[in-house]
C-alpha cells in the first residue's frame, strides 16, 4: 500500500487527478479496449472530479474513451432526486465532461429485482475485463463503497442496510433528517473493490483519521473494510494531514519519507 500524504484538500484533490488522468493516458484507451473507471459519491471525491474536469477541458485528457463504474446508489429514491448518486455523478462530473452517456453505469436502486440487478452489474464489470482503476472514499466507520462493518471482505454486489453512524453522516445530505435517509442501498462489494486493477483512496478530515489509522495500521478485519486494502496489490491511499492525526509518528515519517523517494513525475502539482 502507497499512502500519499499531502498538506491539505486541496493538493489532494490535485495530486489525485493528476494521477487519474496520467493511468488513463497511458493505458491509450481505445473503443475497443476502454479504461475501466470506479467511481464513489460523496464530499471527498468533488475535489477530484473538479480537478479532472478541468483537465478534461484543457485537453489533458479525455473520457470519450473511458467506461465508469460507480461504487453504490440508494434504494427507494427516484433516480432523479436530488441526493441519488446518479443525481450526484452527472451534477457533479459526467455532465461536464467529454464521456458517453452509454458508457456510464451505475446500479439501479429500484429494480424490481435488486439480486438480478446487482449480478447484472457484476457481469457487466467482468464483459470489460474488469475495473482498472477504482476510486472511493471512507465513511468515518471505515466502510468503503457502503460495506458498512462486518461486511464479509470477499463480499460482490448486493443490497446492504446502512449503519446507524452512516444514516447520521449522511444525513447532512437530506435536511439533517435521519428519516428522510434511505435505510438501504445497493453497493459493490469489498471483493469487487479488490478486484479492480487498482484502487485510489481519498481520505481527508480529522473526522477519516480513525478510519486510516485502521486502514493503514490496524490488522485486517471485517470491522474496519477499508483496511481489506492492505491485500490489495496496488492499493494508493491520498490523505490530508488532518486525516493523519491519529497515525503513530513513526508511520506518519515513515510514509513521507518513502514518497519522497518516490517521485512520480505525473503527480507533481
Ligand atoms: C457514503 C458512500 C461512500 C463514501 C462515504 C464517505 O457512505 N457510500 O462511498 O466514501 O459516504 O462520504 P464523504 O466523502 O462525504 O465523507
Amino acid at each position: 500500500m502507497r499512502l500519499i500524504i499531502e498538506p491539505d484538500y486541496a493538493q489532494v484533490s490535485k495530486w489525485a487527478a493528476n494521477y487519474v488522468a496520467a493511468q488513463i493516458n497511458a493505458a491509450n484507451p481505445t473503443p475497443e479496449k476502454p479504461f475501466v473507471l470506479g467511481c464513489p459519491t460523496g464530499s471527498s471525491p468533488l475535489g477530484l472530479y473538479r480537478e479532472l474536469i478541468r483537465l478534461n477541458k484543457e485537453g489533458r485528457v479525455s473520457f470519450r474513451n473511458v467506461v465508469t463504474f460507480n461504487m453504490d446508489e440508494y434504494c427507494g429514491i427516484p433516480r432523479d432526486h436530488e441526493q441519488s448518486y446518479y443525481t450526484f455523478m452527472w451534477t457533479n462530473f459526467f455532465n461536464q465532461i467529454d464521456i458517453l452517456p452509454e458508457n456510464v453505469n451505475i446500479l439501479n436502486g429500484n429494480a424490481s429485482d435488486p439480486e438480478a440487478e446487482c449480478r447484472r452489474y457484476e457481469e457487466k464489470i467482468q464483459s470489460y475485463g474488469g475495473i482498472d482503476l477504482f476510486m472511493g472514499g471512507v465513511g468515518p466507520d471505515g466502510h468503503i463503497a457502503f460495506n458498512e462493518p462486518g461486511s464479509s471482505l470477499t463480499s460482490r454486489t448486493r443490497m446492504k442496510t446502512l449503519t446507524k453512524d452512516t444514516i447520521i453522516a449522511n444525513s447532512r445530505f437530506f435536511e439533517n433528517n435521519v428519516d428522510l435517509v434511505p435505510k438501504t442501498a445497493l453497493t459493490v462489494g469489498v471483493g469487487t473493490v479488490m478486484a479492480a486493477k487498482s484502487v485510489l483512496l481519498i481520505v481527508n478530515g480529522y473526522n477519516k483519521a480513525r478510519a486510516l489509522k485502521h486502514g493503514v495500521e490496524g490488522g485486517i478485519s471485517q470491522m474496519w473494510t477499508i483496511s481489506a486494502l492492505q491485500m490489495h496489490p496496488k492499493a494508493l491511499i491520498i490523505a490530508d494531514e488532518d486525516a493523519c492525526m491519529e497515525l503513530k509518528v513513526s508511520t506518519y515519517r515513515y510514509f513521507k519519507d518513502i514518497e519522497s523517494a518516490n517521485l512520480d513525475p505525473n503527480t507533481q502539482l
